[in-house]
Protein backbone atom coordinates (compact mmCIF):
# COMPACT_ATOMS: atom_id res chain seq x y z
CA UNK A 1 0.00 0.00 0.00
CA UNK A 2 1.78 3.43 -1.02
CA UNK A 3 1.22 5.76 1.60
CA UNK A 4 0.92 10.13 0.69
CA UNK A 5 3.08 10.94 3.51
CA UNK A 6 3.45 14.63 2.31
CA UNK A 7 1.36 16.21 4.82
CA UNK A 8 3.12 14.84 7.89
CA UNK A 9 5.67 17.67 8.65
CA UNK A 10 9.69 17.61 8.65
CA UNK A 11 9.88 17.53 12.23
CA UNK A 12 7.28 14.39 12.41
CA UNK A 13 8.27 12.01 15.53
CA UNK A 14 8.52 8.79 14.54
CA UNK A 15 8.78 6.86 17.31
CA UNK A 16 8.01 3.59 19.00
CA UNK A 17 6.16 3.53 22.89
CA UNK A 18 7.02 0.79 25.54
CA UNK A 19 6.03 1.12 29.23
CA UNK A 20 8.38 0.47 32.39
CA UNK A 21 6.54 -2.48 33.80
CA UNK A 22 5.65 -4.06 30.36
CA UNK A 23 9.35 -4.58 29.26
CA UNK A 24 11.64 -3.33 32.67
CA UNK A 25 11.78 -6.24 34.12
CA UNK A 26 14.62 -6.45 37.43
CA UNK A 27 11.68 -6.23 39.92
CA UNK A 28 13.62 -6.14 42.99
CA UNK A 29 16.55 -4.57 41.86
CA UNK A 30 17.95 -1.39 42.97
CA UNK A 31 16.02 -0.69 45.07
CA UNK A 32 12.96 -0.98 43.55
CA UNK A 33 9.81 -1.83 45.48
CA UNK A 34 6.61 -3.94 44.32
CA UNK A 35 4.03 -1.48 42.28
CA UNK A 36 0.11 -2.82 42.12
CA UNK A 37 0.87 -4.87 39.19
CA UNK A 38 3.54 -6.34 41.12
CA UNK A 39 0.71 -7.41 43.54
CA UNK A 40 -1.92 -7.84 40.92
CA UNK A 41 0.09 -10.27 38.69
CA UNK A 42 1.08 -12.64 41.44
CA UNK A 43 -2.71 -12.70 42.38
CA UNK A 44 -4.16 -16.04 41.11
CA UNK A 45 -6.22 -16.09 38.61
CA UNK A 46 -5.59 -12.30 37.89
CA UNK A 47 -3.18 -13.07 34.53
CA UNK A 48 -3.60 -15.02 31.83
CA UNK A 49 -0.85 -18.51 31.99
CA UNK A 50 0.19 -16.77 35.45
CA UNK A 51 2.32 -14.67 33.71
CA UNK A 52 3.94 -11.70 35.37
CA UNK A 53 6.08 -8.88 34.90
CA UNK A 54 9.34 -10.28 36.79
CA UNK A 55 11.56 -10.54 34.02
CA UNK A 56 9.49 -9.39 31.30
CA UNK A 57 11.94 -8.35 28.08
CA UNK A 58 14.80 -7.58 30.71
CA UNK A 59 15.15 -4.54 29.07
CA UNK A 60 16.13 -2.80 32.40
CA UNK A 61 19.64 -5.36 31.69
CA UNK A 62 19.32 -5.63 27.45
CA UNK A 63 18.24 -1.58 26.78
CA UNK A 64 21.39 -0.59 24.99
CA UNK A 65 20.64 -3.75 22.68
CA UNK A 66 16.91 -2.10 22.86
CA UNK A 67 18.37 1.15 21.51
CA UNK A 68 20.43 -0.80 18.91
CA UNK A 69 17.34 -1.98 17.79
CA UNK A 70 15.47 1.54 17.72
CA UNK A 71 18.24 2.38 15.51
CA UNK A 72 17.69 -0.45 12.75
CA UNK A 73 14.50 0.91 12.77
CA UNK A 74 15.37 4.44 11.92
CA UNK A 75 12.98 6.23 14.66
CA UNK A 76 13.93 8.81 15.99
CA UNK A 77 11.71 9.42 19.21
CA UNK A 78 11.10 6.90 22.01
CA UNK A 79 8.01 7.16 24.52
CA UNK A 80 9.44 5.37 27.80
CA UNK A 81 7.78 5.50 31.06
CA UNK A 82 9.28 5.79 34.59
CA UNK A 83 8.59 3.64 37.20
CA UNK A 84 7.60 5.40 40.03
CA UNK A 85 8.86 2.78 42.58
CA UNK A 86 12.12 2.55 40.92
CA UNK A 87 12.46 5.94 41.60
CA UNK A 88 10.61 6.67 44.68
CA UNK A 89 10.40 3.28 46.45
CA UNK A 90 8.50 4.52 49.59
CA UNK A 91 5.74 6.03 47.15
CA UNK A 92 6.53 9.39 48.97
CA UNK A 93 10.42 9.86 49.34
CA UNK A 94 13.25 9.21 49.95
CA UNK A 95 14.67 9.44 46.48
CA UNK A 96 16.76 6.03 45.28
CA UNK A 97 19.94 7.12 43.29
CA UNK A 98 20.01 3.62 41.74
CA UNK A 99 16.42 4.02 40.27
CA UNK A 100 17.15 7.63 38.89
CA UNK A 101 20.59 6.26 37.45
CA UNK A 102 18.80 4.08 35.22
CA UNK A 103 17.00 6.34 33.45
CA UNK A 104 19.63 8.97 33.39
CA UNK A 105 21.73 6.33 31.53
CA UNK A 106 18.88 5.82 29.17
CA UNK A 107 18.03 9.42 28.20
CA UNK A 108 21.77 9.88 27.32
CA UNK A 109 22.42 7.17 25.29
CA UNK A 110 19.06 7.61 23.41
CA UNK A 111 20.08 11.10 22.87
CA UNK A 112 23.26 9.91 21.36
CA UNK A 113 21.76 8.07 19.11
CA UNK A 114 19.70 10.53 18.21
CA UNK A 115 16.36 9.58 19.10
CA UNK A 116 14.42 12.09 20.94
CA UNK A 117 13.24 10.75 24.46
CA UNK A 118 9.46 11.13 25.50
CA UNK A 119 8.70 10.49 29.21
CA UNK A 120 5.79 9.35 30.45
CA UNK A 121 5.54 10.02 34.52
CA UNK A 122 2.47 7.38 35.01
CA UNK A 123 1.87 3.77 33.17
CA UNK A 124 0.06 2.44 36.15
CA UNK A 125 2.36 0.95 38.19
CA UNK A 126 1.67 2.95 41.85
CA UNK A 127 3.90 2.02 44.56
CA UNK A 128 1.84 -0.46 46.44
CA UNK A 129 3.45 1.15 50.17
CA UNK A 130 0.60 4.15 48.53
CA UNK A 131 -1.60 1.57 47.54
CA UNK A 132 -1.43 0.33 50.92
CA UNK A 133 -2.21 3.81 52.28
CA UNK A 134 -5.58 4.24 50.12
CA UNK A 135 -4.30 4.60 46.55
CA UNK A 136 -5.77 6.60 44.17
CA UNK A 137 -9.20 7.16 45.72
CA UNK A 138 -7.35 9.14 48.36
CA UNK A 139 -6.47 12.62 47.32
CA UNK A 140 -2.34 12.59 49.03
CA UNK A 141 -1.76 10.09 46.31
CA UNK A 142 -2.23 13.01 43.48
CA UNK A 143 0.02 15.24 45.85
CA UNK A 144 2.32 12.57 46.11
CA UNK A 145 2.49 11.83 42.43
CA UNK A 146 3.34 15.52 42.04
CA UNK A 147 6.44 15.21 44.18
CA UNK A 148 8.09 12.28 42.63
CA UNK A 149 7.32 14.22 39.22
CA UNK A 150 9.01 16.85 40.50
CA UNK A 151 12.16 14.98 41.59
CA UNK A 152 11.40 13.38 38.29
CA UNK A 153 11.67 16.42 35.92
CA UNK A 154 14.63 17.99 38.45
CA UNK A 155 17.18 15.18 37.12
CA UNK A 156 16.12 14.83 33.65
CA UNK A 157 14.86 17.72 32.56
CA UNK A 158 18.05 19.28 31.32
CA UNK A 159 17.62 17.02 28.16
CA UNK A 160 14.18 15.50 28.28
CA UNK A 161 11.75 18.45 26.95
CA UNK A 162 8.97 15.97 25.91
CA UNK A 163 6.86 15.41 29.16
CA UNK A 164 3.48 13.17 29.85
CA UNK A 165 1.69 12.64 33.10
CA UNK A 166 -0.84 10.22 32.61
CA UNK A 167 -0.61 7.71 30.28
CA UNK A 168 -5.06 6.20 29.80
CA UNK A 169 -6.01 7.54 33.06
CA UNK A 170 -8.86 5.54 31.91
CA UNK A 171 -7.29 2.15 32.23
CA UNK A 172 -6.29 2.99 36.12
CA UNK A 173 -9.98 4.36 36.84
CA UNK A 174 -12.39 2.17 35.12
CA UNK A 175 -10.60 -0.97 34.41
CA UNK A 176 -8.39 -0.83 37.51
CA UNK A 177 -11.37 0.31 40.48
CA UNK A 178 -14.91 -0.61 38.08
CA UNK A 179 -14.50 -3.54 35.94
CA UNK A 180 -11.46 -5.03 38.64
CA UNK A 181 -9.55 -6.27 35.45
CA UNK A 182 -6.88 -4.68 35.95
CA UNK A 183 -4.73 -3.47 38.83
CA UNK A 184 -5.68 -3.38 41.56
CA UNK A 185 -8.51 -4.60 40.51
CA UNK A 186 -11.16 -3.34 42.46
CA UNK A 187 -14.90 -3.20 41.35
CA UNK A 188 -15.90 0.02 43.43
CA UNK A 189 -17.66 2.90 41.51
CA UNK A 190 -17.18 5.37 44.18
CA UNK A 191 -13.86 4.46 44.25
CA UNK A 192 -13.29 4.44 40.62
CA UNK A 193 -14.85 8.26 40.01
CA UNK A 194 -12.80 9.40 43.02
CA UNK A 195 -9.57 7.43 41.51
CA UNK A 196 -10.08 9.63 38.36
CA UNK A 197 -10.61 12.84 39.89
CA UNK A 198 -7.86 12.24 41.71
CA UNK A 199 -5.51 11.16 38.73
CA UNK A 200 -6.65 14.55 36.92
CA UNK A 201 -6.05 16.46 39.90
CA UNK A 202 -2.71 14.56 39.92
CA UNK A 203 -2.11 15.36 36.22
CA UNK A 204 -2.47 18.95 36.77
CA UNK A 205 -0.31 19.34 39.65
CA UNK A 206 2.42 17.53 37.94
CA UNK A 207 1.92 19.94 35.02
CA UNK A 208 2.79 22.20 37.33
CA UNK A 209 6.07 20.25 38.81
CA UNK A 210 7.48 19.96 35.44
CA UNK A 211 6.90 23.42 34.10
CA UNK A 212 8.69 24.48 37.21
CA UNK A 213 11.77 22.06 37.07
CA UNK A 214 11.70 21.93 32.97
CA UNK A 215 12.54 25.22 31.09
CA UNK A 216 10.84 24.70 27.68
CA UNK A 217 8.84 21.65 28.52
CA UNK A 218 6.59 20.37 26.07
CA UNK A 219 3.62 18.62 28.64
CA UNK A 220 0.89 17.01 27.48
CA UNK A 221 -1.67 13.86 28.09
CA UNK A 222 -2.24 11.03 26.75
CA UNK A 223 -5.47 9.40 26.38
CA UNK A 224 -6.91 6.26 25.27
CA UNK A 225 -10.03 7.40 23.19
CA UNK A 226 -12.41 5.55 21.31
CA UNK A 227 -14.58 6.38 18.03
CA UNK A 228 -18.29 5.33 18.97
CA UNK A 229 -21.11 4.31 16.88
CA UNK A 230 -24.72 3.56 18.25
CA UNK A 231 -25.35 0.21 16.78
CA UNK A 232 -29.09 1.36 15.67
CA UNK A 233 -30.59 4.19 15.44
CA UNK A 234 -32.88 3.89 18.41
CA UNK A 235 -33.29 6.68 21.11
CA UNK A 236 -32.41 4.17 23.74
CA UNK A 237 -28.89 3.07 21.84
CA UNK A 238 -27.79 6.97 20.85
CA UNK A 239 -28.35 7.63 24.88
CA UNK A 240 -26.14 4.51 25.01
CA UNK A 241 -23.89 5.89 22.55
CA UNK A 242 -23.26 9.10 24.27
CA UNK A 243 -22.46 7.82 27.36
CA UNK A 244 -20.07 5.56 26.65
CA UNK A 245 -19.07 8.52 24.64
CA UNK A 246 -18.80 10.60 28.05
CA UNK A 247 -17.17 7.60 30.11
CA UNK A 248 -14.37 7.47 27.36
CA UNK A 249 -13.93 10.15 26.24
CA UNK A 250 -15.20 13.41 27.51
CA UNK A 251 -14.81 12.91 31.15
CA UNK A 252 -11.14 12.90 30.56
CA UNK A 253 -11.20 15.36 27.64
CA UNK A 254 -13.43 18.05 29.44
CA UNK A 255 -11.63 18.78 32.70
CA UNK A 256 -8.27 19.55 31.18
CA UNK A 257 -9.92 22.07 28.62
CA UNK A 258 -11.45 23.96 31.48
CA UNK A 259 -14.96 22.50 30.93
CA UNK A 260 -15.35 20.64 34.08
CA UNK A 261 -16.52 16.99 34.40
CA UNK A 262 -19.44 16.55 32.26
CA UNK A 263 -22.93 16.48 34.26
CA UNK A 264 -24.62 14.13 32.09
CA UNK A 265 -22.03 11.70 33.49
CA UNK A 266 -21.77 13.06 36.98
CA UNK A 267 -25.38 12.14 37.15
CA UNK A 268 -24.93 8.29 35.33
CA UNK A 269 -22.58 7.60 38.51
CA UNK A 270 -23.90 9.27 41.03
CA UNK A 271 -20.87 9.58 43.08
CA UNK A 272 -19.92 12.96 44.46
CA UNK A 273 -16.85 14.34 43.47
CA UNK A 274 -14.11 15.36 45.72
CA UNK A 275 -13.89 18.57 44.73
CA UNK A 276 -12.29 21.01 46.70
CA UNK A 277 -11.74 25.05 45.58
CA UNK A 278 -9.15 25.44 42.87
CA UNK A 279 -9.01 21.82 42.02
CA UNK A 280 -10.61 22.64 38.37
CA UNK A 281 -8.17 25.20 37.53
CA UNK A 282 -5.26 23.06 38.61
CA UNK A 283 -6.75 20.10 36.58
CA UNK A 284 -7.52 22.75 33.45
CA UNK A 285 -3.54 23.72 33.57
CA UNK A 286 -2.58 24.57 29.72
CA UNK A 287 -1.29 21.77 28.10
CA UNK A 288 1.15 21.91 24.92
CA UNK A 289 -0.39 18.66 23.05
CA UNK A 290 -2.70 16.28 23.29
CA UNK A 291 -1.82 12.68 22.84
CA UNK A 292 -4.48 10.06 21.27
CA UNK A 293 -3.81 6.33 22.09
CA UNK A 294 -5.99 4.28 19.61
CA UNK A 295 -7.11 0.91 19.11
CA UNK A 296 -10.33 0.24 17.46
CA UNK A 297 -14.02 1.85 17.73
CA UNK A 298 -17.18 0.51 19.65
CA UNK A 299 -20.47 -0.17 18.33
CA UNK A 300 -22.94 -0.22 21.48
CA UNK A 301 -26.34 -0.51 22.80
CA UNK A 302 -28.21 0.46 25.62
CA UNK A 303 -28.04 -2.36 28.71
CA UNK A 304 -30.41 -0.76 31.07
CA UNK A 305 -29.47 -3.27 33.73
CA UNK A 306 -25.88 -3.47 33.53
CA UNK A 307 -23.21 -1.16 35.34
CA UNK A 308 -21.93 2.67 34.55
CA UNK A 309 -22.25 3.70 31.79
CA UNK A 310 -25.00 1.04 31.33
CA UNK A 311 -24.02 -0.31 27.58
CA UNK A 312 -23.16 -3.48 25.91
CA UNK A 313 -20.62 -3.86 23.03
CA UNK A 314 -22.25 -4.90 19.77
CA UNK A 315 -20.01 -7.15 17.47
CA UNK A 316 -20.17 -5.41 13.72
CA UNK A 317 -20.50 -8.64 11.48
CA UNK A 318 -17.59 -8.74 8.54
CA UNK A 319 -15.06 -6.47 10.34
CA UNK A 320 -11.42 -7.99 10.90
CA UNK A 321 -10.42 -9.12 14.42
CA UNK A 322 -7.26 -8.90 15.75
CA UNK A 323 -6.07 -11.33 18.15
CA UNK A 324 -7.48 -9.12 21.32
CA UNK A 325 -10.42 -9.74 19.46
CA UNK A 326 -10.36 -5.81 18.42
CA UNK A 327 -12.24 -4.74 15.95
CA UNK A 328 -9.45 -3.29 12.68
CA UNK A 329 -10.97 0.28 11.47
CA UNK A 330 -8.64 2.98 11.07
CA UNK A 331 -11.33 5.34 9.84
CA UNK A 332 -11.86 5.65 13.81
CA UNK A 333 -8.47 6.88 14.36
CA UNK A 334 -8.79 9.89 11.39
CA UNK A 335 -11.94 10.98 12.82
CA UNK A 336 -10.68 11.03 16.52
CA UNK A 337 -7.89 13.23 15.02
CA UNK A 338 -10.77 15.80 13.56
CA UNK A 339 -12.46 15.66 17.28
CA UNK A 340 -9.38 16.98 18.86
CA UNK A 341 -8.33 19.26 16.50
CA UNK A 342 -12.21 20.82 15.63
CA UNK A 343 -14.03 20.24 19.06
CA UNK A 344 -10.94 20.86 21.22
CA UNK A 345 -9.19 23.11 19.57
CA UNK A 346 -6.00 20.49 19.81
CA UNK A 347 -2.59 22.63 18.42
CA UNK A 348 -0.23 19.95 18.53
CA UNK A 349 -1.44 15.97 19.00
CA UNK A 350 0.68 13.34 19.04
CA UNK A 351 -0.16 9.83 18.61
CA UNK A 352 1.50 8.00 21.06
CA UNK A 353 0.29 4.80 20.57
CA UNK A 354 -1.47 2.83 17.81
CA UNK A 355 -0.74 -0.87 16.90
CA UNK A 356 -2.24 -4.77 16.92
CA UNK A 357 -1.95 -8.00 18.67
CA UNK A 358 -1.44 -10.76 15.99
CA UNK A 359 -0.14 -14.69 16.20
CA UNK A 360 3.57 -13.93 14.48
CA UNK A 361 4.96 -16.30 12.31
CA UNK A 362 8.33 -17.32 12.96
CA UNK A 363 10.37 -19.12 10.03
CA UNK A 364 12.88 -21.76 10.51
CA UNK A 365 15.25 -19.12 9.39
CA UNK A 366 14.22 -16.88 11.91
CA UNK A 367 12.74 -14.12 10.03
CA UNK A 368 9.17 -13.36 11.48
CA UNK A 369 6.32 -12.66 9.54
CA UNK A 370 3.02 -10.68 10.26
CA UNK A 371 1.67 -9.13 7.26
CA UNK A 372 -1.55 -8.61 9.45
CA UNK A 373 0.33 -6.04 11.50
CA UNK A 374 1.85 -4.36 8.69
CA UNK A 375 -1.25 -4.07 7.02
CA UNK A 376 -3.43 -2.23 10.20
CA UNK A 377 -0.04 -0.22 10.55
CA UNK A 378 -0.48 0.94 6.60
CA UNK A 379 -4.05 1.60 7.31
CA UNK A 380 -3.23 3.48 10.24
CA UNK A 381 -0.81 5.64 9.12
CA UNK A 382 -2.66 6.87 5.79
CA UNK A 383 -5.61 7.30 8.01
CA UNK A 384 -3.00 9.88 10.11
CA UNK A 385 -1.73 11.53 6.99
CA UNK A 386 -5.27 11.87 5.83
CA UNK A 387 -6.05 13.63 9.07
CA UNK A 388 -3.21 15.79 8.48
CA UNK A 389 -4.12 16.41 5.14
CA UNK A 390 -7.71 17.96 6.52
CA UNK A 391 -5.27 20.25 8.70
CA UNK A 392 -4.67 17.88 12.07
CA UNK A 393 -1.66 19.28 13.41
CA UNK A 394 -0.12 15.91 13.83
CA UNK A 395 3.37 16.07 15.07
CA UNK A 396 4.21 12.45 15.66
CA UNK A 397 3.57 8.58 15.34
CA UNK A 398 4.37 6.10 18.16
CA UNK A 399 4.18 2.67 17.48
CA UNK A 400 2.70 0.79 20.41
CA UNK A 401 4.98 -1.37 20.53
CA UNK A 402 8.38 -1.17 19.99
CA UNK A 403 8.96 -5.09 21.19
CA UNK A 404 6.38 -7.76 22.17
CA UNK A 405 5.86 -7.16 26.12
CA UNK A 406 3.71 -8.11 28.98
CA UNK A 407 -0.34 -7.21 27.87
CA UNK A 408 -1.00 -6.87 31.23
CA UNK A 409 -3.70 -9.60 32.03
CA UNK A 410 -3.35 -11.62 28.88
CA UNK A 411 0.53 -11.79 29.66
CA UNK A 412 2.75 -12.59 26.95
CA UNK A 413 0.50 -14.66 24.42
CA UNK A 414 -0.61 -11.30 23.19
CA UNK A 415 2.45 -9.78 20.76
CA UNK A 416 2.23 -5.86 19.89
CA UNK A 417 5.72 -5.68 18.94
CA UNK A 418 7.46 -4.35 15.69
CA UNK A 419 10.21 -6.03 17.15
CA UNK A 420 9.48 -10.11 18.19
CA UNK A 421 11.18 -11.52 21.29
CA UNK A 422 11.74 -15.06 22.26
CA UNK A 423 10.97 -14.83 25.70
CA UNK A 424 13.33 -17.86 26.75
CA UNK A 425 16.72 -16.10 24.84
CA UNK A 426 15.08 -12.88 25.00
CA UNK A 427 16.50 -12.60 21.47
CA UNK A 428 14.91 -9.95 19.58
CA UNK A 429 13.94 -9.83 15.81
CA UNK A 430 12.53 -7.46 13.67
CA UNK A 431 9.42 -8.91 12.13
CA UNK A 432 8.24 -7.54 8.56
CA UNK A 433 5.78 -4.66 10.40
CA UNK A 434 8.81 -3.31 11.47
CA UNK A 435 11.25 -3.46 8.57
CA UNK A 436 7.95 -1.93 6.68
CA UNK A 437 7.83 0.78 9.69
CA UNK A 438 11.95 1.39 8.49
CA UNK A 439 10.95 1.83 4.98
CA UNK A 440 8.05 4.59 5.48
CA UNK A 441 10.43 6.29 7.87
CA UNK A 442 13.05 6.58 5.22
CA UNK A 443 10.60 7.50 2.40
CA UNK A 444 9.52 10.27 4.68
CA UNK A 445 12.95 11.48 5.04
CA UNK A 446 14.05 11.00 1.70
CA UNK A 447 10.89 13.52 0.69
CA UNK A 448 12.59 15.97 3.25
CA UNK A 449 15.47 16.23 1.64
CA UNK A 450 14.17 16.35 -1.94
CA UNK A 451 11.87 19.28 -0.82
CA UNK A 452 15.26 21.04 0.58
O1 LIG B 1 -0.21 -2.54 26.22
C1 LIG B 1 -1.11 -1.51 26.30
C2 LIG B 1 -0.45 -0.26 26.84
O2 LIG B 1 0.14 -0.47 28.07
C3 LIG B 1 -1.47 0.84 27.01
N1 LIG B 1 -2.23 1.03 25.80
C4 LIG B 1 -2.80 -0.14 25.17
C5 LIG B 1 -1.72 -1.18 24.97
C6 LIG B 1 -2.31 -2.41 24.26
O3 LIG B 1 -3.34 -2.95 25.02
Amino acid sequence: MTIDLAALPEDFLWGTATSAYQIEGAVAEDGRSPSIWDTFSHTPGKIDNGDDGDLACDHYHRWREDIGVMRQLGTNAYRLSIAWPRVMPGGDGPVNAKGLDFYDGLIDALLEAGITPSVTLYHWDLPQVLQDRGGWPVRDTAHHFASYAAVVADRLGDRVKHWTTLNEPLCSAWIGHLEGLMAPGWTDLTAAVRTSYHLLLGHGLATQAIRAAVPGAQVGIVNNLSYIEAATDRPEDVAAARRLDGHTNRWWLDPVHGRGFPADMQEVYGVELPEQQGDLETIAAPLDWLGLNYYFPSTVADDPTGQAPRVRTVRRLGVPRTAMDWEVDAAGIENLLLRLTNDYGARKIYVTENGSAYPDIVRPDGTVDDPERTEYLEQHLAACASAARQGVPLAGYFAWSLLDNFEWAYGYDKRFGLVHVDYKTQRRTVKGSGHRYADIIRAHGRKRRNAA
